[in-house]
């Protein structure tokens, strides 16, 4: 029998059904991969019509901006991105004198300066790989895609209209911008956290092996059933850290008894670690491999070390088969993160397996997406800690509880 809702329960489903519920967190699913497209992006609704826009998800940046036309002209210099470039209008400006501008120079480390443009915030920022981008900030309404979990909300980001490559030509790149979600007080984050469109000032993320993945912003973790949590390292503002850590491949440990620092980075497609212990970790692994695994050069990753085996490489699987050392990182206090052979090497197009780990110059080891794939990775900043776990990151979860029940 039909019976008919009781009249008072029936409006309240139906105010339900039709008031933007104020939501305390969100899901966005990723797309990209680590190879070779070489990072994970979201896609974002910008302005009013909305118009899609990909963003590189980025822990190792603070500011949240698009490659774009500034009011009057067009880009100086910008990328081959994969939509057409955002045009910022005179109106969408933020002023110099605007609060958020102060925050903007923070956030870069650069001091204000409004010149002889008081309506116009510009700034320069450069990013680790050596690349830079100059722009204005400006403001527009901001929607998540696909519409159906859309909060649209009025937020300060960068219009970018010079980039630099570290190339030094202008590149044909597959996201238009940047989601910047670094310790700022203006990433989109906090400004969502400000506008009360969610709870908390959290990030999670979890890229799947297979590509995609999804980002979890705005839930509260304090409950999250994590065995360890690390506090961000005190000495390191500017990136996340869960402070200073030991390599050791298999049980063997890697540099000697010097902890180095780490840095957690999803804007990093790879792994790097200082020249010094670099150089020592290769010929470890070196030695635990078969003989039938020969060092070849491949075309996709020039100067990287890579090996070929009798047959190709196919997959993550054939990976396993041929590496068995697992390495990892132990900062300490029971906090460790494994770091199995599918987590430090990529299958290449050619079919070789080419290790993903490089050396650079600094001192500090930087965490990139190689590395994190496979885990649920939570950036808490309101209780300045950071946590991991093995986390099945195909599908995006319908609570957090779903997450942990998988693995
Ligand atoms: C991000 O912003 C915070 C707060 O303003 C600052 O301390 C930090 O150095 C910035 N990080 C980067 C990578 O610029």
């Amino acid at each position: 029998m039909a019976a008919g809702w009781p009249p008072a329960i029936s409006l309240l489903l139906l105010l339900a059904l039709l008031l933007p519920v104020t939501a305390s967190s969100m899901v966005l699913p990723l797309f990209g991969n680590v190879y070779p497209v070489g990072h994970f992006y979201v896609a974002v609704g910008i302005g009013e019509p909305v118009k899609p826009y990909f963003l590189h998800i980025d822990t190792g940046s603070n500011l949240t901006w698009v490659e774009c036309h500034a009011d009057g002209g067009s880009c100086n210099k910008c990328n081959t991105v994969p939509h057409p470039l955002y045009r910022a209008t005179q109106n969408k400006r933020v002023p110099c004198a605007d609060a958020r501008c102060a925050s903007l120079h923070q956030d870069v480390g650069k001091p204000k300066n409004c010149g002889a443009a008081p309506q116009t915030c510009n700034y320069e920022i450069q990013f680790l790989e050596g690349s830079s981008s100059r722009g204005m900030l400006v403001h527009d309404k901001f929607s998540i895609l696909p519409k159906s979990n859309a909060h649209a909300a009025d937020i300060a980001f960068g219009c970018g209209y010079e980039q630099v490559e570290a190339s030094g030509r202008n590149e044909k790149v597959q996201v238009d911008g940047v989601l910047g979600l670094g310790r700022g007080s203006i990433d989109l984050v906090s400004q969502l956290k400000q506008l009360k469109v969610i709870a908390k000032n959290t990030i999670g993320h979890c890229l799947s092996y297979k590509g995609g993945g999804f980002l979890i912003i705005g839930k509260d973790m304090s409950t999250f059933p994590l065995k360890k949590w690390a506090p961000m390292a005190p000495g390191q503002p500017r990136y996340y850290s869960p402070g200073r850590a030991t390599l050791h491949l298999d049980a063997r440990s890697i540099g000697g008894a010097d902890p180095v620092e780490v840095i957690l980075d999803s804007g990093s497609t790879y792994t790097y670690l200082p020249n010094a212990l670099h150089k020592q970790l290769v010929p470890v692994l070196q030695a635990t491999l078969r003989k039938s695994l020969q060092v070849v050069k491949d075309p996709s990753l020039p100067g990287e070390l890579c090996w070929k085996r009798p047959e190709k490489f196919r997959s993550v699987d054939d990976l396993k088969k041929e590496f068995k050392p697992v390495m990892s990182f132990n900062f300490g206090n029971e906090v460790t993160m494994a770091i199995p052979p599918e987590n430090y090497l990529v299958v290449t197009k050619q079919g070789n397996a080419c290790f993903g780990i490089f050396a650079h110059n600094a001192k500090y080891i930087i965490l990139g997406d190689i590395t994190m794939q496979g885990l649920l990775v939570i950036y808490d900043n309101d209780r300045k800690q950071l946590g991991w776990v093995r986390a099945d990151c195909n599908k995006p979860p319908k609570s957090i509880s779903a997450i942990t029940s998988r693995i």
